[in-house]
């Protein structure tokens, strides 16, 4: 019988051969919003690595949405090019039914910082920093940059600057769209009643706060028809009186009801002062209680790294996928490792394929 990992899933159309997914991870390597050639090999090796979803990165709908110099964006018809030529170099060395995606962002109060290993936190004065944006004006952290709250006609604007990424996404190639309302930035500044503390349509009830992710939704289903479109939230906030799991299953029905297809259920992110109880599997009963509560597909993620631990979610029905960051980052192979210890079909590209023998042999010697 065929391992749960290893059966086909469709969303809104859209079949996946499998259900491993590579989790989107900035590389914080782009030009101006652009992929550079480290994309270009990075989603080369992705694209080979047997998941059957790629989301590939935080992708920043406007200049000033990004976290870092660094991030990829969509706001440009130079972005649009270099992401459809490392795409493009992608599907030629991925094995048929890959599908690959963007995760459609702003960074919002957590924009103008260093990439990590500069150090990340704020930029500082002489390294190009920017006024950031948000909710309301209120800071991540004490010496973080306060944003400047953003005006209504703003807010329509960012809507549109949304659906205008997800036209060029669709251009560029890109199967599907996630939109990235989780971790702290932008969109779930504005689900947040921490971060968000308006007292216009925007803010105040969950209703209002969940307005924005609402209407981004509509106006990115509308611009790009033919992509399926999924979304990733934080599902709790981990704070007393933050976000929490009762406030996601409304925000996933609302979201399943404007088309949106899969939730990719993560946590956290939104202030310093979250209790994150990190472990194996440690947001997986998240993914199962919307999946539940909302009756909308799924994806786990966080701390899965064994194959058989991913299984296991799957075939006890509390995830309909599984996604994985780090373990892709250490084992850029690692869906051919979950193939092998099921003893399913592996689907090398043809320079490859003396290396699957291998594989099956780690793989037996370590059962
Ligand atoms: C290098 C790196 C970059 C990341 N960038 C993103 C991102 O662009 N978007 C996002 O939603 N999560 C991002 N994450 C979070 C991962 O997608 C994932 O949710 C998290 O690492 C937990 O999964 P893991 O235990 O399998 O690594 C990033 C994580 C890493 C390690």
């Amino acid at each position: 019988m065929t391992a749960s990992l290893f059966q086909p899933i469709t969303l809104d159309g859209l079949t996946f051969p499998n259900r491993i997914a590579v989790a989107p991870m900035c590389q914080y390597s782009a030009e101006d919003g652009s992929a550079s050639d480290w994309h270009l090999y990075h989603w080369m090796n992705l694209a080979m690595s047997g998941a059957g979803m790629i989301t590939v990165e935080m992708t920043d709908v406007e200049r000033r949405g990004r976290i870092s110099h660094g991030c990829l964006g969509l706001y440009s018809d130079d972005n649009e090019a270099a992401a459809k030529r490392a795409l493009d170099a992608a599907r030629r060395v991925a094995p048929a039914g890959t599908k690959f995606g963007t995760q459609l962002a702003h960074a919002g109060r957590k924009a103008s910082n260093r990439r990590p290993w500069e150090g990340g936190g704020p930029l500082q004065p002489g390294e190009d920093a920017w006024q950031t944006v948000s909710a309301s004006a209120i800071a991540y952290d004490t010496g973080w940059n306060v944003p400047r709250a953003l005006e209504e006609q703003e807010i329509e604007q960012l809507i549109g600057r949304f659906a205008d990424a997800a036209r060029r996404a669709e251009r560029a190639g890109f199967d599907f769209i996630e939109l990235h309302a989780a971790h702290g930035y932008l969109i779930f500044q504005f689900l947040s009643p921490l971060s968000n503390q308006r007292t216009d349509r925007w803010g105040g009830s969950l209703e209002n706060r969940m307005r924005l992710v609402v209407e981004i939704a509509k106006a990115v289903k509308a611009a790009a028809p033919k992509l399926m479109l999924g979304a990733r939230l934080s599902v709790k906030e981990w704070v007393d009186g933050g976000f929490d799991v009762e406030d996601a299953i409304e925000v996933a029905k609302a979201l399943k009801s404007v088309g949106v297809a899969y939730l990719c259920c993560s946590s956290g992110g939104n202030s310093p002062l979250q209790q994150l109880p990190s472990g194996k599997g440690y947001q997986v009963h998240l993914a199962e209680a919307v999946r539940k509560g909302a009756g909308i597909p799924t994806r786990a993620v966080g701390l899965i790294d064994d194959p058989r631990q991913a299984e296991a979610i799957l075939a006890d029905g509390r995830a309909d996928m599984i996604a994985l960051a780090r373990a892709f980052l250490a084992d850029p192979r690692w869906g051919w490792r979950a193939a092998a210890t099921f003893e399913e079909p592996i689907h090398p590209a043809p320079q490859l394929a003396r290396s699957v023998t291998t594989m099956e042999h780690w793989m037996k010697a370590s059962a």
